[in-house]
């Protein structure tokens, strides 16, 4: 009896009046955003406002090999200032010579990510002898490629510390002086891998989808603090073609160069994009993993994509004890 009239107080009132207006509201302003997106998808890249990167300090985690080098040289050429981590000291050289070669400067740091003590102390020391870090790209990522019962503990503690929990380190390392000084941005590369299961990624494909949560949650805690000039980007790229898939031949979309990858990267960062999904016709696949029965898509992943065939076709890499 008393449940029918507790609606009529005024608190229910003003909270039902509340939520209509705030979804009022939120319908208006969706119908902005749909014609902005779609307006900004139409103009193109050389015609749209993007920021400047001149002068502003970025630093590459696995910046001595694959995307990591071509994202250095690209940043360098639109005048920032990029410092380079990578546990690859001979990665890392060749990254500098082809830097240094084209008369720009360079900083290199030999650093394993596995190493959280390594990792802060470096850190310390770009903030002094660089300056302070105005994007952080955290790009650096591993993977063994075996099915689950042959992945081994180091394998997977390993793949776990490189792709995702050194994302812990270094943004914690970083953030705090984007945030005082009103200006950065903090760059995730996860994967397709991250949005789709993987045929031998066991390991691989759960630390990518790891990225995937660390990314949403980090932007809804930076803007849910009013932390509006601190950007964020995820990047889930599709297949590269940099060796860390050797052997493996995609059946519908070939391998991307890591040329493009790192384009389209720094294009979705000038942006400030919150998700950069690449080749964008993944984004329309996705939903369909949702909407479609589980056996309509294993068929479609099995028969006409033939992925888990293709992954089998994955070199050996060397073995972790
Ligand atoms: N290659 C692909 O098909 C593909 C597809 C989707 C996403 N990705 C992701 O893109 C990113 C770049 O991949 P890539 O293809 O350029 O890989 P890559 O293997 O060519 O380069 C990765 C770099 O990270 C460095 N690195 C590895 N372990 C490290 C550690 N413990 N400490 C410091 N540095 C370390 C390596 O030395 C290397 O220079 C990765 O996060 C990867 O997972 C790659």
């Amino acid at each position: 009896m008393l449940e029918g009239t507790k609606i009529n107080t005024p608190s229910q009132v003003s909270s039902i009046f509340d939520i209509a207006k705030d979804t009022v509201l939120f319908l208006v302003l969706s119908c902005y955003y749909i014609l902005e997106s779609l307006f900004w998808t139409l103009v193109p890249n050389v015609l749209r406002p993007m920021k400047s990167l001149n002068g502003d300090i970025i630093l590459i985690t696995g910046g001595g090999g694959g995307v990591g080098r071509q994202l250095a040289i690209k940043l360098a050429r639109l005048g920032a200032k990029v410092v380079l981590w990578d546990i690859n000291k001979e990665a890392l050289k060749k990254t500098c010579s082809a830097l240094r070669d084209e008369g720009y400067e360079v900083y290199s740091y030999v650093v394993d990510l596995a190493d959280r003590t390594a990792v802060y102390s470096t850190a310390q020391k770009v903030k002094i002898e660089v300056g302070k870090v105005d994007i952080l790209i955290n790009n650096a990522g591993i993977v063994f490629g075996e099915t689950f019962l042959d992945l081994n503990d180091a394998a997977i503690e390993t793949t776990y510390k490189v792709n995702i929990i050194s994302h812990y380190w270094t943004v914690k390392a970083f953030l705090p002086d984007m945030i005082s000084s009103g200006k950065g941005h903090i760059v995730t590369v996860g994967s397709v891998a991250g949005l789709l299961g993987t045929y031998r990624c066991t390991d691989y494909s759960a630390t990518k989808f790891a990225t995937v949560g660390f990314h949403e949650s980090l932007f809804t805690e930076l803007r849910a603090h009013g932390h509006n000039t601190i950007h964020a980007t995820l990047v889930c790229p599709y297949y590269i073609n940099t060796g860390m898939f050797d052997g493996v031949t995609p059946r519908l979309m070939p391998m991307l160069e890591p040329d493009y990858v790192a384009e389209t990267m720094i294009d979705s960062i000038r942006k400030n994009e919150v998700n950069c999904i690449m080749p964008g016709s993944v984004r329309y696949l996705l939903p369909l993993k949702c909407l479609l029965p589980a056996k309509m898509c294993w068929d479609l992943m099995h028969r006409v994509m033939k992925g888990p065939q293709s992954m089998m076709e994955l070199k050996k890499k060397p073995a972790v004890v």
